[in-house]
């Protein structure tokens, strides 16, 4: 299939004109953004993601996307889009409660509770969705979310949407955990986690976890975004990897990273399910994402039961590269995956250090808050399956030369 970039770029809005008075917060708002060396300008991608990205008219080897399996650019979830877009139109048209369920979102709902082993599941239009929306239909007013200090900004917002005390343990701490759970006479306990800590590459101790909530009575939701497609035999995440399936309760996953497509889903007990189709605000108000792409992330469903050595050859080429890195000094925290931060402290440092590798023809975004605490700025590579060991190789020798 060949295709041609339906668009030329065009030119970046000015921001000269004087902003009307009402808004001239905003001027100072920006000018302390920049001052504090947190500016996030927005590149322009032509062309497909892979192994190489075009930015800003720019070809680099690509360490800045969640396309872990390498199939967000793959034609054949281009076809299966076609395919659904021909049968069932482009654009959804409602929300799921009223027309807008179609035949290819119910394939991908029974796939995912397929692959996931769960009686049920439910698709949103976006990951984000599906946290603040589940976690909002699940506790209120008189209950408590028990949440760890590093969960992803849509864990964040959705225990904030949901007007229940929200307890943040420090990163990983479980004995932490277990004391906030202890502590509340709350109607209601939920504890959050993501399962693999999107900017750090940490994992969650599932296992404690699930114990830990056992024991408190406490239902245990897990954001599996970045481990979806990439762990567990079968591939759907964490969870599966690590035997823990009966602890969790509501399991969530993004069809935007490993999976190459995009929105969000929660699998669980059937009944689980119809709660949310009754409550999840995000759900029953909003319109459903296009056939297209739910076609497309069901051939990718597909691909990861035929495609196995893709996530097996990502995760053993990822360890032997965290090796090296740390090996050759590099501070890369407890990351244990994937997601290979090198930390550098400042916001200032990592920005300086992205430039550098940049400049060495290496996509790797800086990372600052709040995405990370303050100090704990870094540069953060995402390995991918399609990445050689040449692009490795290049990698490691930019850090270690830009870092001594
Ligand atoms: C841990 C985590 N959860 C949820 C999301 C949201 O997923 P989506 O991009 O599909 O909205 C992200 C995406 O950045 C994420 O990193």
């Amino acid at each position: 299939m060949t295709c041609r970039p339906p668009f030329r770029a065009p030119p970046s809005p000015t921001t000269a004109t004087a902003l009307p008075e009402a808004l001239g917060w905003i001027d100072e708002g920006l000018e302390a953004i920049r001052r504090d060396g947190l500016e996030r300008p927005r590149r322009v991608r032509t062309g497909r993601q892979g192994r190489r990205v075009e930015l800003d008219g720019r070809s680099l080897v690509n360490f800045g996307s969640n396309d872990y399996l390498g199939y967000a650019g793959d034609v054949r979830l281009t076809k299966a889009a076609s395919r659904a877009a021909c049968a069932e139109g482009f654009g959804a048209g409602a929300s799921p409660l009223v027309s807008g369920h179609s035949s290819t979102h119910a394939a991908l709902e029974a796939a995912l509770a397929q692959l996931l082993g769960t009686g049920d599941a439910l698709l949103f239009p976006s990951g984000f969705a599906a946290n603040a929306a589940t976690i909002a239909a699940l506790v209120g007013p008189g209950d408590i979310v028990v949440s760890d200090e590093r969960n992803h900004a849509s864990i964040i917002d959705g225990c904030r949407l949901s007007r229940a005390d929200v307890a943040v343990f420090p990163h990983r701490d479980m004995a932490a955990a277990e004391r906030l759970l202890k502590g509340s006479a709350a109607r209601r306990k939920l504890v959050v986690t993501d399962s693999l800590f999107s900017m750090d590459g940490t994992m969650a101790p599932l296992d404690d976890l699930a114990e830990v909530s056992a024991r408190h009575g406490a239902m245990l939701l897990v954001d599996e975004a970045h481990a979806t497609g990439v762990f567990g035999a079968r591939g759907s995440g964490l969870i599966e990897e690590t035997g823990t399936a009966d602890g969790v309760h509501v399991r969530v996953g993004t069809l935007s990273k490993a999976l190459g497509a995009a929105g969000g889903f929660v699998a669980g007990h059937p009944r689980l399910v119809d709660w949310l189709r009754h409550s999840a605000r995000a759900w029953v108000f909003s319109t459903a994402h296009p056939p297209a792409v739910a076609g497309a992330a069901l051939r990718a469903v597909e691909l990861l039961g035929e495609e196995p050595q893709r996530r097996t050859a990502l995760l053993d080429r990822a360890t032997a590269f965290r090796d090296r890195l740390r090996a050759a000094g590099l501070d890369l925290g407890d990351a244990a995956s994937q997601i290979v931060p090198v930390i550098v402290g400042s916001a200032e440092r990592a920005v300086a250090l992205a430039a550098r590798l940049a400049d060495a023809g290496l996509f790797v975004p800086a990372i600052r808050p709040p995405s990370v605490p303050a100090g704990g700025s870094l540069v953060r590579a995402s390995l991918a399956w399609h990445h050689t060991d040449d692009d490795l190789d290049r990698l490691l020798d930019a850090l270690a030369r830009s870092l001594a």
